[in-house]
């Protein structure tokens, strides 16, 4: 039985625990102070052998790529913390950074100091300006008691900290998509390698992290990396935050050790809303495949969640009771999909909206027999021929949703319509 085990979640509830004040006064702050009594290189050795994966969706572990940074040739080099949240159902990041914005900020200064950063950059969702106020705020705090500027705590080491607000686009999220907005090009992926660790922001040296994974590091530091490995498995070590959603009783942020189980979480979360049985549910956003009632065992981690088919990414987990029609909610997602297509490549833009077309034709009760296989030949076209991981992941509910409830495809086909009532659900009403 694994249980909750709050982390960065641990002063969520404390009154303004948004505060620096807050935020030492539960231990905050430790970790940089015993970093800067640290080699620089010790640090990045010390994230390796925790064993941090990457918290944004795709798990590349962070000290290694950390550690592909060139040898220092005396220019700048970045760090970027990608803070563009934007995956459906995805939804911890922005709760981290308004709870808890010292855990994310103690984390940049951490992991400035240890791959030779002068200047970091957080770039943040436009639409959350609140997010965007409440980290210009923060780092105006730890500027204020020397945590950020020059010479911090008398270590040598200077750091600027930017906050840029991006102007919502789900592309820019993409790690070098990010890069080209942040410098003032229209969002679009760049051809990768050069991947941003050999040139990234202004073709210099880049670490691209996502915010849970930098709040992480000052826990590694300050607890050491036994603590952090006691957590979770072999290979996906350490805390993460679970986001429930959807047909639950109680939705939210449920921080528990990599590997815990769906079945698990629900216990903690006061199971499915009503009592209704689950019927589908994704397990890290809506562009990891759908996992059906018999994944509730499932560990999440990286290798179990793979290894039974999909993938643990943000661990965004929205959960569907029997009242959802699965044609529906995948097909919302899809429209999603071809509107935040950024039309670089062809297999993106133009199969996303053909997918749309055909999954709008099923809803509309005018599909044809072909139209399921034809759903699969297309997404067979996109996947791994798209530029970036936008085309693949629009794919990811189409083809798992045919393969548990092709039946139900079928018939909207044969009953020309929906055999679902769409005001016994709530949610893609
Ligand atoms: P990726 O696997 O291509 O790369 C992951 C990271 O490792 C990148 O930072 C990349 O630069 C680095 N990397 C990989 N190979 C490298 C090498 N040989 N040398 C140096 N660095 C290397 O995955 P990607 O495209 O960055 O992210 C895809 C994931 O993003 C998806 O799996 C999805 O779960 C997640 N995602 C998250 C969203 C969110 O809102 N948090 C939105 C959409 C997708």
């Amino acid at each position: 039985m694994t249980e909750l085990l709050p982390v960065l979640t641990e002063t969520w509830d404390a009154p303004r625990s948004w505060r620096l004040s807050t935020y030492e006064k539960h231990g905050g702050y430790r970790g940089l102070k015993k970093a800067l009594t640290m080699a620089p290189g010790d640090l990045v050795q010390a994230v390796k052998e925790s064993g941090l994966r990457g918290r944004g969706g795709a798990g590349f572990p962070a000290g290694m790529k950390w550690g592909f940074l060139p040898p220092d040739d005396g220019g700048p080099r970045y760090l970027v913390v990608n803070a563009d949240e934007s995956e459906p159902g995805t939804c911890k990041d922005i709760p981290l950074m308004m709870a808890s914005p010292q855990h994310l900020i103690e984390g940049v200064i951490i992991t400035a100091y240890a791959i030779g950063c002068n200047h970091a950059f957080i770039y943040v969702r436009g639409e959350v300006l609140h997010v965007y106020r409440r980290l210009l705020e923060a780092v105006a705090e730890a500027r204020r008691v020397g945590y950020v500027g020059t010479d911090i705590l008398g270590s040598g080491f200077d750091l600027e900290i930017t906050v840029h607000a991006g102007a919502g686009a789900y592309i820019c999220g993409e790690e070098t998509a990010l890069l080209d907005s942040l410098e003032g090009l229209r969002g679009q992926p760049r051809l990768k390698p050069p991947f941003p660790a050999v040139a990234g922001l202004y073709a210099r040296p880049t670490v691209v992290n996502n915010v849970e994974t930098v709040a992480s590091v000052p826990g590694i530091v300050a607890r050491g990396v036994d603590w952090f490995t006691g957590m979770g498995t072999e290979k996906s070590t350490g805390h993460g935050l679970f986001s429930l959603s959807g047909h639950v009783t109680r939705p939210g942020q449920y921080e528990a050790p990599l590997g815990i189980t769906l079945r698990e979480l629900l216990d903690q979360a006061g199971g499915m809303r009503g009592g209704k049985p689950l019927k589908f549910w994704t397990p890290g956003g809506s562009s990891t495949p759908l996992f059906t009632a018999e994944h509730l065992d499932i560990p999440l981690d990286y290798e179990s969640v793979g290894a039974a088919g999909s993938m643990l990414g943000t661990r965004a987990l929205q959960l569907f009771d029997d009242t959802v029609c699965v044609v529906r909610a995948v097909s919302r997602w899809t429209d999603f999909y071809a509107h935040e297509s950024c039309g670089k490549c062809t297999p993106c833009r133009e199969g996303t909206y053909w997918l749309k077309q055909i999954l709008h034709r099923i809803e509309a009760g005018e599909g044809q027999d072909q139209d399921i296989d034809l759903l699969l030949d297309l997404c067979d076209n996109i996947l791994g021929r798209a530029f970036c991981a936008l085309g693949d992941g629009a794919t990811s509910p189409i083809t798992s949703s045919i393969q548990y409830f092709r039946e139900e495809y079928q018939a909207h086909i044969d009953g020309h319509g929906c055999p679902f009532d769409p005001s016994a659900s709530a949610l893609f009403p």
